[in-house]
């Protein structure tokens, strides 16, 4: 569907770090191969951010929770997981099919050897695929043909957005990309963002270093106040309980006393009603 050229964004290139396999290594999946960049970039944020693993995880971790509520309490078959990264023990697939044996899944990301892995996964699975894929273009990744061979937007469907609009500007319109896909979705679908906040939830200073590693480095990022990222679940009602830090919602566990130390992000489900109330 995408052109490479479509895929491609300025502050991606074999001569920055990446921040899709930077990831994957935070989160201690190992499936990305890092570059030079990759391994300079990640020396120094563990240097001045040595929580940022935590926070990478705990983002990990919410996308697995919130599959599993989703799957197993909310009873939804069919999953678009927007900004996937690489795969990782536990996949979203092998979470939602847990209880939800044929569920139906579609893995979207714009760093296309990320999607390569998904599609090598999946191979021969008529239930799942992986698209290379700009968000930000939601009238293409809704119309592709891949896309809706897996997903039946006439039934309930489940976008996550795990992590992925801190790298979409304003300029690009978040709740506009976010309303494109909720259009497309029919009462009792779901929406899950978990985003990075700004500043004055870090540690003091610390967001000024670590943007701007990102910035020079990597990849801009635009963490946003917990307001903006409320707005993002404009005509979806949240459920319990709400947007909050993003390993407090519905943990499994106790939290580690790390776990809230290092908060920098939040996350939350909505969920799209009819018009009488009724998901
Ligand atoms: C922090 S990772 C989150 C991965 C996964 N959603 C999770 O929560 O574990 C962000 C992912 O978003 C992807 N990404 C960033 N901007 C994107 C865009 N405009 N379109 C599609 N994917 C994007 C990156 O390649 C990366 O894999």
């Amino acid at each position: 569907m995408s052109s490479t050229s479509e895929l491609q964004h300025p502050d991606l290139g074999p001569d920055r770090a990446n921040a899709c396999r930077m990831y994957d290594h935070l989160i201690g999946g190992g499936q990305a191969p890092l570059s030079e960049h990759d391994q300079a970039a990640l020396k120094r944020l563990l240097e001045v951010a040595p929580g940022t693993p935590y926070v990478a995880r705990d983002n990990r971790a919410f996308m697995r929770r919130v599959t599993r509520y989703l799957a197993e309490t909310a009873k939804v078959r069919q999953f678009l997981d927007l900004g996937c990264g690489y795969p990782t023990e536990r996949n979203l697939h092998d979470i939602a099919r847990e209880h939800v044996p044929d569920a139906r899944v579609v893995y979207v990301d714009r760093e296309e050897d990320a999607v390569a892995e998904y599609l090598r996964l999946l191979s021969g699975d008529p239930n799942a695929t992986a698209v290379a894929a700009a968000i930000e273009t939601p009238e293409k990744v809704l119309a592709d043909e891949r896309v809706n061979r897996v997903i039946d937007f006439g039934e309930p469907v489940a976008v996550l957005a795990t992590g992925v609009f801190p790298f979409i500007p304003d300029s690009a319109d978040p709740r506009g990309i976010v309303a494109a896909y909720r259009d497309a979705c029919v009462p009792g679908s779901y929406l899950a963002i978990s985003h990075a906040l700004t500043a004055e939830y870090w540690e003091a200073g610390l967001a000024d270093v670590v943007l701007d590693l990102y910035r020079t480095a990597v990849q801009a990022m635009y963490p946003r106040r917990l307001e903006e990222v409320a707005a993002l679940f404009e005509g979806y009602t949240m459920v319990e309980p709400g947007l909050v830090s993003t390993p407090t919602w519905r943990p499994d566990e106790p939290l580690a006393p790390e776990q809230t130390m290092h908060v920098r992000a939040v996350a939350g489900l909505g969920v799209l009603e009819a018009a009488d109330g009724r998901a």
